[in-house]
């Protein structure tokens, strides 16, 4: 997207209001090694860095004590650089990989308690996982592929091929239904491997940096799709990526990831404006600010009084959408949300954030 306004976008749209959470994750941990268990609960080890730990028991502790919910209708995107222990911890999730510690409830229900047949249907049915490695069968058409998971439900074949050309259609594939993966691009590809999570309806669609090997252009254009399907359908997802403009601009939550922990977890306005330390600091250095924070954190807050505000913005209006708006009237704007005045934003206020020299924001982090 090439549109100033588009990063912060999908959180004014996700409904990221307080909703009910879907995945509740508590303590979790995943150590790899010899005698892993024992890591969690010993203080002395869990209190280890990483090379220590290695050093000490020859394990790793790829998710470290993480707690977080995902909240229904939200892309919640997992963010860190490669190791960090991203897949890892999403994989956690569904039990693909088995925690070592800690609790992971789904809608109420303990994951960590379910039974084989539980868990089957957790994953066909409630938590779809797009891989990056989408593993489409080669000789299946595209909507023999896409209905592969119906088929799996034991779904009729009429009843599949209808709701398979339905998802196909629905992410741009129309009009290939009859072709065979190696006759597709790789965007396209990806696309069907996304249809096929689709088709079975799941609860949480999980993405484990899907788009990583795409060219940028198709890359961009999936990352459309995703918030376009995201907008039409309003379902929960979990996004992983080492791609900061990528979180930015899916997510409406973030968990930064290093070593096995989530070092800050908030909207992309919260990371970039208020980062919890010098390491995602250094991480957000370079991101245009004005593309990302809003006039929520620029507005000097207090009602206008006034019966009219014209040139009105919306609190989730970007910085730099504000910027123009501003310069066209000449004068600072009110802010309003529902029809009352939250406050208002001119130049200055606009500039402190561009600056980086916000005071609200340093307050809240201090
Ligand atoms: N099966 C495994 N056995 C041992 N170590 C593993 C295994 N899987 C992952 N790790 C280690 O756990 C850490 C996190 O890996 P991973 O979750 O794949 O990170 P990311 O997805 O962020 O790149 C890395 O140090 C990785 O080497
Ligand atoms: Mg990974």
């Amino acid at each position: 997207m090439s549109t100033a306004a588009t990063p912060a976008a999908p959180a004014a749209s996700a409904g990221s209001e307080a909703g009910s959470p879907v995945f509740s994750v508590d303590g979790l941990w995943k150590v790899f090694g010899p005698k892993a268990d024992r890591v969690p609960g010993d203080p002395e080890l869990a209190a280890l860095d990483p090379a220590g730990l290695r050093a000490r028991t020859g394990c790793t502790a790829a998710v470290r004590d993480v707690s977080f919910d995902v909240r229904k209708g939200e892309v919640f995107v997992v963010m860190g650089l490669s190791g960090s222990g991203k897949s890892t911890l999403v994989r956690c999730l569904t039990r693909l990989i088995e925690p070592t510690a800690g609790t992971i409830v789904i809608d109420g229900e303990d994951v960590r308690a379910m039974d084989r047949a539980r868990l089957r249907e957790l994953r066909r049915h409630r938590a779809a996982m797009v891989f990056q490695h989408f593993g489409l069968l080669p000789h299946r058409t595209v909507l023999d592929n896409v209905a592969y998971g119906l088929e799996i439900q034991g779904m009729g074949k009429a009843q599949r091929r209808a709701k398979a050309a339905e998802v196909v259609a629905k992410v741009g594939l129309e009009g290939m239904e009859e072709r065979r993966p190696a006759q597709l691009s790789g965007g396209q590809q990806q696309r069907v491997g996304l249809a096929r999570a689709l088709a079975v309806d799941p609860e949480v669609l999980l993405f484990d940096e899907p788009f990583s090997a795409l060219d940028p252009l198709i890359r961009r254009d999936m990352q459309e799709e995703v918030i376009r399907l995201h907008r039409e359908e309003g379902r929960t997802m979990i996004f992983i990526t080492h791609d900061l403009q990528e979180a930015l601009k899916l997510g409406d939550r973030i968990a930064l990831m290093r070593d096995g922990r989530v070092v800050q977890l908030g909207t992309p306005e919260e990371i970039v404006g208020s980062p919890a330390d010098d390491y995602v600091r250094d991480f957000v250095r370079d991101v245009p600010r004005e593309q990302v924070m809003t006039v929520r954190t620029a507005m000097r807050p207090g009602d206008c009084g006034g019966p009219e505000h014209p040139g009105a913005l919306a609190p989730d209006t970007v910085v730099s959408a504000a910027i123009e708006i501003v310069a066209r009237t000449g004068r600072a704007v009110c802010v309003v949300e529902d029809g009352r005045c939250l406050g208002r934003v001119g130049d200055t206020d606009l500039l402190r954030v561009v600056a980086g020299i916000d005071g609200r924001l340093t307050k809240e982090a201090a």
